[in-house]
C-alpha cells in the first residue's frame, strides 16, 4: 500500500514509518513541524535506506492540504496528526478542538474527494475516561467523565468517523485506542522529542536520568493500587507501529476499535525501578499532589486485537527502558542535538 500518515514526523508517526516500509509499503508524510522536526523523517529514512516524499501543510487548513497533496498518491491513511497535551488542552481548548476536529474533518472530505476509503485514526484509551473495570475492553462505555478537551476531542473524533462511514459505507476505519505508548527504536536513532517539560512519565524520567531534570515528581500515592501511586499499560511504541501495521492490513468496511496495549499494569514506582535498572542511573523522586484528572488504574483488555489482528505485544517495560535510555542518552538535547 502507499500509506498517508498524517503527523508522520511524530513520535509514533516516526516508528510507524520505518514499521511499515519494513513490512514492504510505501509512506508519504504530512505534518506542519508544530510538534516535530523534520530530522526525525531524515533519521527513518537513514535507518531503512529509502527516502520518503514529506508534504509541509496545516491539515486543519482544508484549502492548503488539498493543494499541498495536489498530485500525491496515496491508497490508506494513517491519521496521527493533532495536538495531544492534556493540560495545554484545557488552557487552550479553542485551539484544541480546531486542530484536532478540523484536521479529520478536512482528511475525511479530502478521502472522499480522492476515493480514498481506508483510514486508521490514533484513539487513546483516554475515551474510557475513570473506567469501572480493569482491563478494559472495546465494549466499556466511552465518553462519560471526560475531565479535558483533548479527551473529548478524541471521543468527537471517534464520532465523527461513525457518521462519515455511515455515509460512504466503503470506508474501512479503524479506530486504535492506545494505552501509554513508550520507548524508542532499539538502535536510539529514533525517540519521543517532547518539547519543554515532558507531560508524561517515561520522557520525564529519562529526562532525570540524563541529568537535564533533577527530580520526578511522583503524582499521588495514596491510589487504591498495590503501592499506591497510578497504574498503566505502558506500551512499547515498536509494538504500537506493528498494530498500525496489522490494523491497516486487516482493515474491514465499516468502523472497527481495537484497544492497543500489553494488558498489563505498572506503577509509577515500577516504571522508575525500571529506568534506573536499564540506565544505571538514580531516579530521585518527591511524592506530591495526585495531578488533577488522573484516575488510579487504566490496563487494556487487548483480546480482541491480538484474535482478529493476529497481533500482541512482544516488548516488555524493561526493553522499553532500555530503548527509551539509549535515546535519551545518545540525543540528550533530542532532534536538535
Ligand atoms: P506527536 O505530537 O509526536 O505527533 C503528532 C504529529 O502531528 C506531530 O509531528 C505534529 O507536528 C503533527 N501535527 C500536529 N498538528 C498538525 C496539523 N494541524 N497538521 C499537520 N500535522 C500536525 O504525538 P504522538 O505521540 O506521535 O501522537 C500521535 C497521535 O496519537 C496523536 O493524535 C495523539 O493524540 C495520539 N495518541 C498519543 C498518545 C501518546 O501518549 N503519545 C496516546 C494516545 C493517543
Ligand atoms: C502516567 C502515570 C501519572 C508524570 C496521558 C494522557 C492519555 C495518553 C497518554 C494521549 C500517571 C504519573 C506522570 C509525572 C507522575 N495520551 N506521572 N509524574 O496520564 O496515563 O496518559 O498520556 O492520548 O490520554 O492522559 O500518562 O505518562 O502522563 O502518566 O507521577 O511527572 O505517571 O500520575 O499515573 P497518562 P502519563
Amino acid at each position: 500500500m502507499r500509506v498517508l500518515l498524517t503527523g508522520g514526523a511524530g513520535y509514533i508517526g516516526s516508528h510507524t514509518a520505518l514499521t511499515l516500509i519494513g513490512r514492504g509499503h510505501e509512506v508519504v508524510v504530512l505534518d506542519d513541524f508544530s510538534n516535530s522536526s523534520p530530522e526525525a523523517i531524515r533519521r527513518v529514512e537513514e535507518l531503512a535506506g529509502v527516502s520518503i516524499p514529506v508534504i509541509e501543510a496545516d491539515l486543519a487548513d482544508r484549502e492548503a492540504a488539498r493543494a499541498a497533496l495536489a498530485g500525491v498518491e496515496f491508497d490508506s491513511v494513517i491519521h496521527f496528526a493533532g495536538l495531544k497535551a492534556v493540560g495545554e488542552s484545557v488552557a487552550e481548548p479553542t485551539r484544541y478542538y480546531r486542530v484536532n476536529i478540523d484536521s479529520t474533518l478536512a482528511l475525511l472530505d479530502l478521502m472522499a474527494e480522492r476515493g480514498v476509503s481506508r483510514i486508521v485514526f490514533s484513539s487513546s484509551a483516554t475515551v474510557y475516561g475513570d473506567p469501572a473495570v480493569s482491563p478494559i475492553d472495546e465494549e466499556q462505555p466511552v465518553g462519560v467523565g471526560l475531565t479535558n478537551p483533548y479527551g473529548w476531542s478524541k471521543f468527537m473524533n471517534e464520532q465523527i468517523i461513525r457518521d462519515a462511514q455511515r455515509a460512504r459505507p466503503e470506508l474501512e476505519a479503524v479506530l486504535l485506542r492506545y494505552f501509554n505508548p513508550v520507548g524508542a527504536h532499539p538502535s536510539g536513532r529514533i525517540g519521543e522529542d517532547p518539547a519543554g517539560i515532558p507531560n508524561n512519565l517515561m520522557p520525564f524520567i529519562a529526562q532525570v536520568a540524563v541529568g537535564k531534570r533533577e527530580r520526578l515528581a511522583v503524582f499521588g500515592d495514596t491510589y487504591p493500587t498495590p503501592d499506591g501511586t497510578g497504574v498503566r499499560d505502558y506500551i512499547h511504541v515498536m509494538d504500537l507501529a506493528e498494530g498500525h501495521v496489522a490494523a491497516l492490513e486487516g482493515a474491514v468496511e465499516g468502523v472497527t476499535v481495537y484497544n492497543l496495549g500489553s494488558g498489563t499494569g505498572s506503577s509509577v514506582l515500577e516504571v522508575v525501578r525500571a529506568f534506573e535498572e536499564a540506565s544505571g542511573r538514580p531516579i530521585p523522586y518527591d511524592i506530591v499532589e495526585a495531578r488533577a484528572g488522573d484516575v488510579a488504574t487504566v490496563v487494556a483488555d487487548p483480546a480482541r486485537a491480538n484474535a482478529e489482528l493476529d497481533w500482541r505485544t512482544t516488548r516488555t517495560l524493561a526493553e522499553a527502558c532500555r530503548d527509551s535510555w539509549s535515546w535519551q542518552s545518545q540525543n540528550p538535547g533530542g532532534y536538535a542535538g
